[in-house]
């Protein structure tokens, strides 16, 4: 075990700060790292990683995009925080709009607290409490939506959390994703109760589980006819698949979306926004409390703004979604030669290297792969110095600094783990 992991255990639980990383759904000790850029992760031992995580997805321009790094700099010097409002942040969030087609906006310091700002609202504007959240989806880890979470709380075999309270669950209709007919069942029912149907429209934390032909169309008819608000949880998908929401590419316009990461180019950030008349329930125009010292904090701002503006005025996405396609269509192809069952998906730059070979459209279907062979997979990968989210039910991500070369030595890398 290394000596900084030991060191962090004795101080940290777990000696991490966010469970997926301690490599308990892999096995063997976590790496610590130092220093990125572009493509590449240097570790405490001196390897250089060739990295396809991107810290799980906020780097859609690589580690430490030179003109990302100098707004922040040139922010920092002016100040960390004001708890005061800035110039920069009304700018930031016309930009925000406009970009992705929402009336109002507001900003928080991550996804979960953008999540749990969206179901409060969504319960304050409805005046009712439950809510349908899909099994194997994950919103952060507010308590009501900690309830057969994917992601982490997946590869740790818990399908819930301790500490969340029954009443709280109880509150929570789960259905599999991909089933609008449950839906269904569930507004004809109990409509009248609901507050809001949340989902990620791509579904990224049980790995890549794109959404059936007509289901995001099926939700929306379903919030209007009880009148819950529909909530997209874009933390992952917002900017990562074109210069906009996905809401906006699939034509299928939620009540409020929720965004992270990439809006934050690298710094802690996250927003709730959509329809004025949903968002100016929130204080201090209505009567749904939300608050935060370091909210719209000046250098996360920067960070986010000139990352929204590089993909505005360069947008990457279909050189992304080629590398990212050619990536798994060869991998694949080595998969067959070497008889394993691995079946690469891809959708934009977004992959998951699935041990499965039927078809994956919920998480019962997630739950059928091979976590073994996963984790095999990942060290050898790893091996050969290729860095992939250390977990099944992840999604890997190219981003704009990805080369040619980059997809050549991974599938050289994935052939040899095969
Ligand atoms: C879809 C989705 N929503 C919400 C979150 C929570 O975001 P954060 O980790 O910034 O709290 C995540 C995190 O991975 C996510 O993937």
């Amino acid at each position: 075990m290394s000596d900084l992991f030991e060191r962090a255990q004795r101080v940290i639980p777990g000696g991490v700060n966010s469970p997926v990383r301690a490599f308990n759904a892999v096995g063997g000790d976590p790496i610590y790292v130092v220093k990125g850029e572009g493509t590449r992760l240097t570790t405490t031992d001196g390897r250089e990683l060739l990295d396809f995580c991107g810290s799980w997805g906020p780097l859609v321009l690589g580690h430490s995009h030179p003109k990302v790094i100098a707004a922040i700099q040139k922010a920092v010097a002016d100040g960390t925080s004001f708890g005061i409002n800035t110039p920069r942040e009304v700018e930031f969030a016309e930009l925000l709009c406009g970009m992705a087609g929402i009336d109002k906006v507001r900003l928080v310091n991550s996804g979960t607290e953008a999540t749990m700002t969206a179901i409060r609202l969504a319960r304050g504007a409805t005046g009712r409490s439950k809510i349908i959240k899909f099994a194997g989806c994950y919103h952060g880890h507010s308590d009501g939506l900690l309830v057969a979470a994917g992601s982490g709380l997946m590869t740790g075999g818990v399908t819930s959390s301790a500490g969340v309270p029954e009443s709280v669950a109880a509150d929570v209709f789960l259905p599999e994703y991909n089933d609008l007919a449950a839906v269904n069942e569930i507004v004809d029912a109990r409509g009248d109760e609901l507050a809001a149907i949340i989902l990620e429209p791509i579904a990224a934390n049980m790995g890549l589980v794109p959404p059936d032909e007509g289901f995001l169309a099926g939700l929306r008819e379903a919030a209007d006819r009880c009148g819950a608000v529909l909530i997209f949880d874009e933390v992952i998908t917002g900017f990562r698949l074109g210069p906009c929401t996905y809401a906006q590419q699939c034509g299928v316009q939620p009540d409020l979306v929720t965004l992270g990461k990439i809006i934050g180019g690298g710094l802690p950030i996250g927003a709730v926004g959509g329809k004025a008349a949903v968002m100016d329930n929130l204080a201090p125009l209505g009567e749904v409390y939300q608050a935060g010292t370091l909210s719209g904090n000046p250098v996360a701002v920067a960070a986010g703004l000139t990352t929204l503006q590089l993909l505005a005025a360069e947008p990457p996405y279909e050189g992304m979604a080629a590398l990212a396609g050619r990536l798994a269509a060869e991998t694949n192809d080595r998969a067959v030669d070497a008889g394993a069952p691995l079946r690469v998906r891809a959708l934009g730059s977004m992959f998951t290297p699935f041990f499965c070979e039927s078809p994956i459209r919920n998480y019962t279907d997630a739950k059928r792969c091979d976590t073994k062979q996963h984790a095999a997979f990942f060290h050898a990968m790893l091996d050969a110095g290729i860095y992939l989210p250390p977990s099944q039910f992840e999604v890997g991500f190219v981003s704009a600094a990805h080369t040619e070369a980059d997809v050549d030595q991974f599938v050289e890398a994935a052939a040899s783990a095969l």
